[in-house]
Parts: structure tokens; sequence; C-alpha cells
């Protein structure tokens, strides 16, 4: 075997993972009688938000001949389909009524669903959870109701160390499947390749680096250590500990803290299609709070990285096109190659956690 097929791995088969939450789009978005589209693990999604406050995802297909939902109106209360005008109650997906019917008519409106999906607000983002799409639109229904809302996982909410704090945003459509994204996102070796700036570190400053990880549930931790002391953000604070979790089926945690000063941030890569996918970074901080344009100074900071991230994954799109055989190499890739174990043990409901205790990787980044 040659060096190179020893660490052969073949292109992702960017299998979805349903039956969790993802972030749809900020919930601000949602307001009077708009009517929002979206796409999400492939299935066409209308968001909105009731008079009330309520949000709601409907799978945006009338049940009836399948025109998007989205294309008819919203009064703020119900959602009425274009071609035949049938009208829904966006929350549950009943149907409130079918112009054509007749007094003679024995079809029982009510007992008619569009498909909906749970649909909560946290940390500024409309979050909807997508069920497996084996079911049919009333047997998905009936487990829906069966389990009750409490036996969804919790939504995603990123974590806060003080009351106050500045918060920003970002995201970004990348043309991948939502393995390369990932892995991508949990990548140590191409920081400083990709990300070069004066503000945060060059190619020069690449040195060896050692890392601890440890299991957490459906995922991975590198535990806490002081990070690199070449990146200039870090030296603001002092003696900053930072954490990074990886936990299926999307999410990155990084949190740093310095006594009572915190940065927190949440990233998701979420598919959008089989084949392309969008990253939402989320942050807030207490940091500097009280100086003025921080946020913005945040934000275009992080724009620029986010936007690095995404100008490579364009190339990278340009070769994927020839489907190459591709390779993970020990240990810089060894993460990548732990989130492929962890979601195959999802997928299938078998298999170990990939890491059985606490692990030292060693790179050079
Ligand atoms: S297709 Fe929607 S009411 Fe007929
Ligand atoms: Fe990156």
């Amino acid at each position: 075997m040659s060096e190179e097929q020893k660490y052969v791995w073949p292109q992702p088969s960017a299998e979805l993972i349903y039956d969790d939450w993802y972030p749809a789009m900020r919930s601000a978005e949602l307001r009077g009688k708009r009517m929002m589209k979206t796409t999400l693990l492939g299935i066409p999604v209308v968001l909105g938000r009731k008079a009330g406050g309520e949000i709601f995802a409907m799978r945006d297909l009338c049940p009836h001949r399948g025109i998007p939902l989205s294309a008819g109106w919203f009064d703020g209360e119900h959602v009425t389909c274009k071609y035949h005008g049938w009208s829904f109650e966006p929350c549950s997906g009943q149907c409130a009524g079918i112009p054509s019917l007749t007094s003679k008519d024995a079809l029982d409106a009510s007992r008619i669903y569009a498909a909906t999906y749970p649909c909560v607000e946290s940390d500024g983002y409309a979050w909807v959870y997508v069920p497996s799409p084996g079911l049919g639109r009333l047997a998905a229904r009936a487990a829906q109701e069966a389990q009750g809302a409490q036996a969804l996982p919790p939504v995603p909410e990123l974590p806060k160390f003080s009351a106050k704090f500045r918060s920003a945003h970002l995201s970004a459509e990348l043309p991948c499947n939502v393995d390369h994204g990932i892995i991508g996102l949990m990548d140590p070796a191409h920081g400083p390749f990709v990300h070069q700036a004066w503000w945060w570190r060059s190619r020069a400053s690449i040195h060896e680096k050692e890392k601890r990880f440890e299991p957490i549930p459906q995922g991975f931790r590198m535990s806490a250590h002081a990070p690199s002391g070449n990146s200039a953000p870090y030296k603001i604070l002092e003696k900053p500990i930072t954490t990074i979790d990886f936990v299926l089926p999307n999410r990155r945690y990084e949190t740093i803290r310095s006594g009572s000063r915190w940065f927190s941030s949440l990233t998701t890569v979420t598919p959008v299609t089989a084949s392309t996918c969008r990253i939402d970074v989320y942050g807030a901080w207490n940091i500097l709070y009280a100086v003025p344009f921080v946020t913005s100074i945040v934000k275009s900071f992080g724009a620029r990285f986010v936007r690095q991230d995404q100008v490579t994954m364009i190339e990278q799109a340009e070769g994927l096109r020839h489907n190459p055989a591709l390779m993970l190499i020990d240990d810089a890739d060894k993460p990548a190659k732990w989130y492929f174990a962890l979601k195959q043990a999802r997928l299938k409901g078998v298999g170990e956690h990939p890491l059985s205790g606490p692990v030292t990787l060693r790179w050079r980044s």
C-alpha cells in the first residue's frame, strides 16, 4: 500500500442528519404579514410570525396540489393557498377552510393538515426541528403528538456568562456539502494559509501545537487551555481559557474566559441542499463592553474571516466537481475522522464513540 493509499478517504456521502434543530434564518426577519422562504436539508420551508408573536415553519407545499404556500397570503393568523384558497393555521398546520365545499360535502376540512415543523426562537435565530422525511405527513404528525414537544432535544443556545453582553451574527453560503463545511470548521491546519492577516497570524508564525481532546456526548471537546500565543486578539486578555466543543449534527461552540470577561460563539453549518450549506456564526461577549464601535469592528473582522473560508470553499468546489479521491491525515485531520465516525454512529445507531478517553493531538499551525 502506498503512503497515499493509507490515508485515502472516499468523498463524503453527504447523508443528512434529521431529527434535530437547525437555524433557518434570523428571527427578526419574521415580522408583519411577511412569509419568508428558505430551504433546509433540501426541504422547502416557509416561515412567518403570527400576530400574537408566535413564529411558525411550514413545509412550503400546499397539501392539496403542491403549490408553494408562500405564493399565497398570510393575514397574521392564517396562511391561504393561492390556488384554491384553502387556509391553514400555520403553527399546527390544521386546515381552517376549503372555499369550494358545499353544505352537501362530507369532507371535514379540520382533519386535513399541512406539514409543519417545531420552530423556536433562540439567540435571534428561528430554529426549526427537521424530522426524518421517511414518515408520511400524517404519520409524522401522529408521532410528533405522541412524543409531545418535551421529547424533542433542547434547542441549542449560546452560553453567556453575564447579564450584559454585546452580540453579532454572520452568515455565508458555501457551495459544498455539509461534511466539507463542517470539517473545514474543525480543521486546525488551514489557519495560517487561509486566514493570514496582520492582526491575526502569519504563515511564519507556524509552530508545533499539542492539544488535549476529550469525548462528550455526540461530540468532542478541545479541553480548556491557554490559546495560541501567536493570535494577536488573545493578547488583550490575561491568561484566557478556551474551550471548543463540537457537537452533532453541526455545532461548534467556542468560549474564551478570563476572570469575569468572556467571549462565546456558536457556529453552525446547516445543509441547505445535499450539495450546498450555510455557515452561521453567532458571537457574544462582555469584553470592551463600554467601548463604542466594538460590535462593528468585531463584525468586520468576523466577516473577513468567514469570507476567507467561503472563498476557499468556492475554489475547493471547483476541484471537487471532478470527484477526486481525498485524504485525511494524522493528526491534523483527526477531528474530521472523529466527525465522520460520530455521524455514522448517529445515522446507523451503532458503533462506539471514536474517543474512548482523553487524547492528545499534535500538529503545526
Ligand atoms: S393547491 Fe392549495 S388550495 Fe389547491
Ligand atoms: Fe477557517
